[in-house]
C-alpha cells in the first residue's frame, strides 16, 4: 500500500522564533572562541578592576592590535560580557564578570569551561568520521586545549568541594587521611585533584595514575611546583591494573564514565582496596532518565560526552560507553557488577554527584 504524506503545516511565528534563537546560539558558539582569545591574550585580567578603558588603552596595556580589541570588545558588550558607555567609548568589565573570567581561585572562575569546550570542537570533524563507522578517538588523541581546558575547568570545583564538602562526607574518610592513609586518584588526568588531597592531608601518600603518558608527565611536574613530590607518585597505567594494593582509598573524580570498561575498573578497585575501604566516584551531575537532564546543564553534558566521552570510551577494549549523563542507577549497577555490595550518593553540587562506595 502506498502511504499519501500530508502536508505538514508550518507556523511562519514558530519558525521565525527559532531561527532568531539560532542567532543567539551562533552568536554564543563564536563567543567560545572570543573567550578564549580574551584569556590568552590577558585582556579580561587587564580589565578588571581597571575602570572604564578605551580600546587603545586596553591594546596598549595588553600588546595588542587596537583594531582587533575594538571589535572584540563589541561582541563582548553585546553579549553582556562588558559594559559600554557611548558617551566616553569606554568599556567596562563589570566585578562579577571579573571574578568568573579572572580568579581562578573562584569556584565560578569559567575560562577552563570556554576552553574545554573550543578543545572538543576544533577536534570534532574527528568525531564526524567516528560518527560514521562507531570508531572511538581516545582522550590521548585531543589537542591541548582539550587536555589544559579539562584541568582548569575541574580545578576551581575541586577547589571549593573536595577538601571542605565530599571527602567529610564519605564514612570515616577524612579521619583516615588525617592519621595517614593510602590513596590512589585513578584517572587523575594532570592531577589537581591529587594534589590538592596531599596539600590538605599531609600523613598520607598518593599514588596518581592515568592511561595518558602526557597528562602524567603533567601532574608530575604540577606536583613538583606545589611542593608534594614527596608524597605523591604518578604513573602510567590503565584503571585495570595501577599498582598498589591496601588502599584506603580510591579515588575517580569525572573519569569512570570515559573507561571502555569501567566493570573491569571496578573490579580491580575491588582487588586493590582494604576491606573497610572506600570507593568515591565523582560524576557528572545527572538524572537516570533522558527526560531529567533536558536541562542547561545536561545539555553541556551530553555535548561534551558527544565529543569527548563516548568517543573516549569507545576507543577503548569493551567501550560500554556510559556517557557523561550516565545517571546513579548505571553507576551502581557497573560498581555492583563489580564487586561491591555498599553504595550512597554521599555528596552533591548542581554539577557533580559524588558516591560512596564501599565492599
Ligand atoms: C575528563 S578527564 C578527568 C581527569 C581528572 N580526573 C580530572 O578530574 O581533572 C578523564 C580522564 O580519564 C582518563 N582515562 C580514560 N580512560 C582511562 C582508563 N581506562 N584508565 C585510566 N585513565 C583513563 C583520561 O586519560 C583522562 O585523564
Amino acid at each position: 500500500m502506498t502511504t499519501i504524506e500530508q502536508p505538514v503545516e508550518i507556523d511562519a511565528d514558530k519558525l521565525m522564533q527559532f531561527v532568531f534563537r539560532a542567532v543567539d546560539e551562533v552568536g554564543a558558539t563564536l563567543n567560545s572562541a572570543l573567550v578564549v582569545l580574551g584569556d590568552k591574550l590577558g585582556l579580561y585580567r587587564a580589565m578588571a578592576g581597571a575602570g572604564p578603558l578605551a580600546p587603545a588603552e586596553l591594546a596598549e596595556r595588553t600588546g595588542t592590535a587596537e583594531r582587533y580589541v575594538r571589535e572584540w570588545l563589541n561582541a563582548q558588550a553585546a553579549g553582556g560580557f562588558v559594559t559600554y558607555d557611548p558617551d566616553s567609548g569606554r568599556y567596562t568589565l563589570p566585578p562579577e564578570q571579573a571574578v568568573a573570567l579572572t580568579d581562578p581561585d573562584s569556584p565560578a572562575y569559567l575560562p577552563g569551561f570556554f576552553q574545554i569546550a573550543i578543545g572538543s570542537v576544533l577536534d570534532s570533524p574527528r568525531i564526524i568520521e567516528a560518527a560514521r563507522t562507531g570508531a572511538g578517538l581516545g582522550w590521548h588523541e585531543h589537542g591541548p586545549d582539550v587536555l589544559d581546558g579539562c584541568e582548569r575547568f575541574f580545578r576551581p570545583g575541586y577547589n571549593a568541594n573536595l577538601i571542605t564538602g565530599w571527602l567529610p562526607a564519605l564514612d570515616g574518610v577524612a579521619a583516615k587521611l588525617e592519621r595517614g592513609a593510602l590513596v590512589a586518584d585513578v584517572g587523575c588526568g594532570h592531577g589537581s585533584s591529587t594534589i590538592l588531597m596531599a596539600q590538605a592531608y599531609p600523613n598520607s601518600t598518593f599514588v596518581g595514575s592515568d592511561y595518558h603518558r602526557g597528562s602524567i608527565e603533567t601532574a608530575r611536574q604540577r606536583a613538583e611546583a606545589a611542593g608534594v613530590a614527596d608524597r605523591v607518585r604518578f604513573e602510567v597505567e590503565p584503571a585495570s591494573a595501577y599498582t598498589g594494593r591496601d588502599y584506603d582509598l580510591v579515588t575517580m573524580f569525572d573519569c569512570l564514565h570515559d573507561m571502555g570498561d569501567p566493570v573491569g575498573a571496578a573490579r580491580h578497585v575491588r582487588g586493590t582496596l582494604k576491606p573497610d575501604g572506600t570507593w568515591m566516584i565523582v560524576e557528572p551531575r545527572a538524572g537516570d532518565r533522558v527526560e531529567e537532564n533536558l536541562n542547561p546543564v545536561g545539555r553541556a553534558y551530553y555535548s561534551f560526552s558527544t565529543l569527548l566521552c563516548t568517543p573516549a570510551s569507545l576507543s577503548q577494549s569493551v567501550g560500554l560507553a556510559l556517557g557523561a549523563q550516565a545517571g546513579q542507577a548505571r553507576i551502581e549497577d557497573v560498581t555492583a557488577t563489580g564487586g561491591f555490595s555498599r553504595f550512597r550518593r554521599a555528596a552533591e553540587t548542581p554539577f557533580n554527584l559524588v558516591y560512596e562506595v564501599r565492599p
